[in-house]
Formats: C-alpha cells, structure tokens, sequence
C-alpha cells in the first residue's frame, strides 16, 4: 500500500528543496517538509486558512500559507475568509486586524510573544492626549498599532497607502500614530510641515505650532538600524546595486535609496526590474524569501539584522496552534467595533 503521507513529504522536500537548497541547510529541510505536510493536514481538518507576512523564514514562507503579503493584502485576505479559523503567521496587531475584519471566525497567533516595536511605542491613551491637545484634528494610525489604538484613531494606513490616506482626507491637518519615520515620509511625499509635539501644555501652544502633521516618536527596531553609511558602503562594494528601502527606515535612508515601499511593494519591484543585485532594507528573510522564488536575482543581505517578534514564528509552533487550537485572539466588543471603522474606512479609500 501506499503510504500518502510519506509521498506529500518527499513532495515537499523536494519542492523547498529546489527553492530552498541555497538557504537552508539540508538536514533541516527533510525536516521542516514533515512539519509543513503536518500542518497541511491539520489546515484542512480543521477547516483553516493560513495568512503569511512577507517576513516568514522561507521554508515557512514557501510550505504552508495559503496567502503571503504585506499588511494591507493580509488585512484583505483575512476580511475575505470563509475558514473557521485564521492563523496569522505574523505579529500581533495583524492578528489583531484579522479578529477585527472578520470577528465571528477564530483567530490563531503562533506565538504570544511576536510583538511590535511600533504597536508597543503608543497606547490608547496617549492618543485620547494628543487629541485632546489637538482637537478635531484627524487621526491616522499605522496598521502597527494594538487594537485599542485603532479604536481611537479615525482611519488606519499600511505601508502601501500611508501617503494616499493623509491626502485623502480634506483636513489640512492630520495627526499620524505612531512611526516618527513613516510619518517624516509621509511629510515629504505629501509636501506637509511635520512637528512632534510634547503631549504636555508645557511645550508650544498648539495654537502657535505651524504644523500640518502631527508625529509620534515611535520607531520600528528593525528599520532604524539601517544607516546611510551602510547603503554606501554596499554602492561602494557593488556600483550597480539597487537599493531598496522600507518607508520605516530613516528619510536620510531612503533619500539615499532608489526605491521605497511596503513589502510587497518592494518584492515587486524586484522582480520587476531586470537589475544585477539588489539590497533589501527591511527584515532579511524576505531577501532570502525572494532569491528563493528568483534564482537568477542576486540579493545583497545585511542579515545581522532581524525582527525578533516575526522569528518567534516557527513552523513548530504553527503547527502546535492548529493542534491545540491556540494563542485564540480576543478582543473587547468595544474596541473591536471602534477599529473596525477605521480599518474599513481605510480599505474603502485604498
Ligand atoms: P508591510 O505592511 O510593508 O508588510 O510592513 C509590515 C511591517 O511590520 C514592516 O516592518
Ligand atoms: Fe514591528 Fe519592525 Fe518587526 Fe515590523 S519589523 S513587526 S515594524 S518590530
């Protein structure tokens, strides 16, 4: 008789494989490819759907998500679903976004520690400050945000659209939560004044501010890590590279880039272009993720440079949260009715 079981994982050890051999040892792959034939199993039994952030390693990346994107796509994907269960192989608050678009399904987190520089940077109640410091003024808060920030927000933005959001509001001035360097893009794309205010009466009078976008200093820990004497010592070594950089990376970083863009969006640039090599600013499995699926790509890796909260993403723990049905995200009715507005108002203008 035939073992099925034994021929899907010799069909996925050769798969990753083929895709993979350059990145991830072999002993490891025979391995993850019984895990991802695992959680396969587990997937369709349990009537799930499996969303992966572009940041997932790339065995995880390539073996077991139905959908892979950056936020603005996964938001899409999770509002779309008509699976039971959604495990968000990603961080919290797109989790969270998940639960809050489509809150009748349950929503499975891998890990209870992949959290967010950003998302932890702000609360909930330093937004109720700010507006009450700024009030009737609009406010746009990052998809990296926790939940009950979105609640407090009038409409979210991703990467992808964060510039087209504060443009599609006819206020002349906008308070966007909570990356500093987002927003200081944001600022400059936009051709608006920034200013980053103390919460506290102490500083400036509002009134006296000349602001047309109001910043918070928080910062993703990844992307500030990136600096402009990396990306020219990479040009030195390489004269033809492309630079690619995230829009959380510093505006000196992306000034000195040739292109910038949530990560789908940079993925796409990628393969769209027909360059020698490429530097990826952003977290580096998406660099091994892309000369996984394009061979004939030469990605340049600064990868002492890692999202702690994605890597506690693992194929071993994807599969035991469809196993024991775990880390459930729950939120408060409250707050999951207030976010849901704001991430709905932003699908409807992107
Ligand atoms: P994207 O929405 O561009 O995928 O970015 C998410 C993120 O966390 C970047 O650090
Ligand atoms: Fe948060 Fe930065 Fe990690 Fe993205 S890369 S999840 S912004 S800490």
């Amino acid at each position: 008789m035939i073992d099925v079981e034994a021929v899907a994982v010799d069909e996925m050890y050769e798969k990753l494989h083929g895709m993979l051999r350059t990145v991830v040892p072999d002993i490891e792959l025979r391995y993850k490819a019984e895990l991802a034939v695992e959680i396969n199993g587990l997937k369709s039994r349990r009537n799930a759907v499996i969303l992966g952030h572009n940041y997932m390693e790339p065995a995880l990346y390539h073996s077991v998500p139905d959908y892979v994107g950056d936020s603005l796509e996964l938001c899409r994907q999770a509002a779309e679903t008509d699976k039971d269960i959604i495990v968000f192989c990603g961080v919290q608050f797109m989790a969270e976004t998940a639960k809050i678009l489509n809150p009748s399904k349950s929503v499975l987190i891998p890990s209870q520690k992949a959290g967010c520089s950003l998302a932890a940077s702000i609360t909930a109640g330093d937004v109720r400050q700010l507006k009450k410091r700024f009030p009737g003024v609009p406010v746009v808060a990052y998809i990296n945000t926790y939940a009950d920030v979105k609640a407090e927000a009038d409409v979210c933005c991703t990467s992808g659209n964060a510039s087209a959001i504060v443009e599609s509001l006819s206020s002349e001035t906008v308070i966007f939560v909570p990356d500093e360097y987002l927003a200081q893009n944001v600022a400059r794309e936009t051709g608006k004044h920034i200013v980053f205010p103390t919460l506290e009466a102490s500083g400036a009078r509002s009134a006296d501010l000349d602001y047309q976008l109001i910043g918070w200093r928080g910062r993703c820990e990844v992307h500030d890590k990136f600096t402009v004497e990396d990306v020219q010592n990479v040009r030195k070594q390489f004269p033809d590279v492309i630079v690619l950089a995230h829009p959380e990376c510093s505006p000196e970083v992306v000034a000195v880039s040739d292109f910038s863009g949530s990560t789908t969006a940079m993925q796409r640039y990628v393969e769209e272009i027909a360059a020698p090599r490429y530097l990826l600013l952003t977290e580096c499995s998406m660099g091994d993720n892309i000369a996984a699926a394009h061979p004939e790509k030469e990605m340049v890796r600064l990868c002492s440079i890692r999202c702690q909260h994605m890597n506690q993403i693992s194929l071993e723990q994807t599969r035991d949260a469809l196993r024991h049905v775990r880390y459930v995200v729950d939120l408060p009715e409250e707050v999951l009715v207030k976010a849901a507005k704001s991430i709905e108002r932003m699908l409807a203008l992107s």
